[in-house]
């Protein structure tokens, strides 16, 4: 894939391959409760850092959601891996909706949480090129303090992520910034998804709204639903049990493969 860099990983266990992708301005670490308890479960489990996070590097100007989804790719192929599913959380749910429009013939099934289709508002955007020019400049800090109070109620978590933003770089998150900014609307392109796929919802959740959720659930053919009552934008830290419970009830029904009958 032209553009595309090599990504960090962890790669383990046997079985279904499920690509866990984390959210904005997050790593694949908030990932690792939920895969513990799938990696006993027939499943082989992928954790990337996405271009600008983690361990990955960061090439600078705009990572788009088309160029994650296209890294996404490229390291499928490096692992040899036909098809997977991919479970993106908020950014790594655009991320995913991206994989699906480009690439529909490696998705197995699809993963939303706390994520939407929709794209941003003009204000939105604005806000987000603002953010991106001031972290440039002033560095991650203003938003190592601002954001974890917005992702959950939890002290651990909060004092978990804010230590994960303090370690990423300044262009990694102008990177993520500009690119969720100019993402396009994915609304329409919802119906055209084939595979199964499951929409969790943070129930607490400041960041995406319920009916977005419900939107998703509705529109893509083979969906559900699930409500987490306990959780804000970060389920899979705040109750990894029942994230990791959805993720195995849809290998049952990527294995039963019913077609759409919509
Ligand atoms: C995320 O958690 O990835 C972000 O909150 C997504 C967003 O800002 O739209």
């Amino acid at each position: 894939m032209e553009n595309s860099i090599k990504l960090y990983y962890q790669n383990f266990g046997d079985g279904l391959p499920v690509v866990l992708i984390h959210g904005y301005p997050l790593n694949h670490t908030i990932w690792l409760p939920v895969a513990e308890r799938l990696a006993s479960e027939n499943f082989q489990i992928i954790l990337p850092d996405m271009r600008g996070f983690g361990l990955s590097p960061a090439p600078g100007g705009t990572s788009t959601m088309d160029l994650m989804a296209g890294d996404v790719l490229n390291l499928l192929d490096e692992l040899g891996i036909e098809k997977a599913v991919l479970v993106g959380h908020s950014m790594g749910g655009y991320v995913s909706m991206a994989f699906s429009r480009l690439y529909p013939g490696r998705l197995a099934g699809l993963g939303l949480v706390c994520t939407q289709a929709s794209a941003d508002s003009p204000e939105k955007r604005q806000e987000r090129l603002n953010t991106a020019r001031q972290v440039l400049k002033q560095g991650t800090q203003r938003i190592s303090e601002s954001m974890p109070a917005r992702l959950a109620e939890n002290g651990e978590i909060r004092d978990a992520v804010a230590e994960i933003i303090r370690r990423t770089t300044p262009e990694g998150i102008a990177g993520a910034l500009r690119g969720m900014a100019e993402r396009p609307d994915f609304t329409e392109w919802l119906a055209s998804i084939k595979v199964p796929a499951v929409v969790i919802h943070g129930m607490l959740d400041k960041i995406t709204p319920l009916e977005n959720s419900e939107l998703m659930s509705r529109l893509i053919c083979r969906s559900w639903l699930v409500r987490i009552p306990d959780a804000h934008h970060l389920p899979m830290l705040e109750n990894p049990e029942s994230v990791a419970h959805a993720m195995i009830e849809l290998a049952q029904k990527i294995s039963q493969n019913k077609p759409c009958d919509r």
